[in-house]
């Protein structure tokens, strides 16, 4: 989802080596970020000024059954790419989630405890502290519910919903008991190149402007698509999907960027204002299927 963003706003200024596991793109190389003999000699060929690690499992029903490739590739897959950047003396830039806070209170800024829930969040939050302990020229970045990469890449929520529209859905079933703040990935990423070039190290929650429910966010995306009058959204709690989506998540995921705004750097866009710019890329599948 992050990667497209990420190489489109990096590559017309930079050389980019961009790595997955899923060559699904021609301009992406293998790169296993377990293997840290392999990821290793990839980077001293290419000698990188910067280290964006993007690479996870992100999944969280998935993470919550299979912890061991989980830890593996977000904390083992952390220490690894922090240990190349320190090798090269890159800067290094790690992607957190705001999933790491365990939700009991509304909205969290930069300096408040993590205490995460799932395994996917234990995870990633282990990569946090890895990164901090090994690194002095390093940003993390904490994204919300993050959403881009079109139909194609986007494999959260958004895509979840338009799913079911294209299937033909009149009745939407949402929740309203879980708050977070959204995160576009083009907006995430023009701010990753700003900051990135300010070295003003260190740790940042970085999200869109204004929190919302899921409901909220189900809401504006239909409304954005002009089938408000077409389709039903119906409000559900958690219970509803307790099958489903079976691994914890926290009530509030709600980030502040109090440290990017304190410093002045905060470029994080309404997420009102972004999804208006997301759902274009939808509209097109939404003609063709009409
Ligand atoms: N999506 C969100 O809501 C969200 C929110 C906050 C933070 N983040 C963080 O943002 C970063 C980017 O995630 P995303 O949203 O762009 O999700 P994504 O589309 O799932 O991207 C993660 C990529 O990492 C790849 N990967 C998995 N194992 C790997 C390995 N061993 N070596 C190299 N690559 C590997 C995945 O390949 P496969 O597709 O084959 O697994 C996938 O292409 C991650 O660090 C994630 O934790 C995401």
């Amino acid at each position: 989802m992050l990667g497209k963003a990420v190489y489109e706003q990096f590559a017309p200024h930079c050389q980019v080596l961009a790595t997955d596991i899923d060559l699904n793109e021609s301009w992406l190389e293998y790169g296993d970020v377990i293997d840290y003999q392999q990821i290793l000699e990839k980077a001293l060929k290419f000698e990188p000024d910067l280290i964006i690690n993007l690479a996870a499992l992100t999944d969280l029903e998935y993470c919550e059954k299979n912890p061991a490739i989980t830890w593996k590739t977000n904390a083992l897959g952390a220490e690894n790419m922090a240990l190349v950047s320190k090798k090269l003396n890159a800067t290094h830039i790690y992607i957190s989630t705001a999933g790491i806070f365990d939700g009991r209170q509304e909205y969290y800024n930069d300096f408040e405890q993590p205490n995460p829930l799932s395994v996917y969040a234990k995870s990633k939050y282990y990569g946090e502290t890895a990164i901090e302990k090994m690194l002095d020229n390093y940003f993390i970045f904490r994204a919300g519910w993050m959403m881009g990469g079109g139909i194609e890449k986007d494999k959260k929520f958004i895509n979840k919903i338009f799913k079911q529209v294209l299937e033909g859905k009149k009745e939407l079933f949402v929740v309203e008991d879980k708050l977070g703040t959204p995160t576009y990935t083009v907006n995430f990423a023009e701010s990753m190149f700003e900051i990135v070039q300010t070295e003003l190290y260190g740790l940042y929650n970085m999200v869109c402007e204004g929190s919302c429910s899921r409901y909220d966010v189900a809401v504006e995306f239909i409304r954005l698509l002009g089938l408000e009058k077409k389709i039903n959204i119906n409000i559900v709690d958690s219970e509803y999907f307790k099958e489903e989506y079976f691994a914890p998540r926290p009530f509030s995921e709600k980030l502040l960027n109090l440290k990017l705004s304190s410093r002045g750097i905060d470029f994080m866009k309404n997420w009102k204002e972004c999804l208006e710019d997301y759902v274009g890329s939808y509209k097109i599948h939404l003609e063709i299927s009409s």
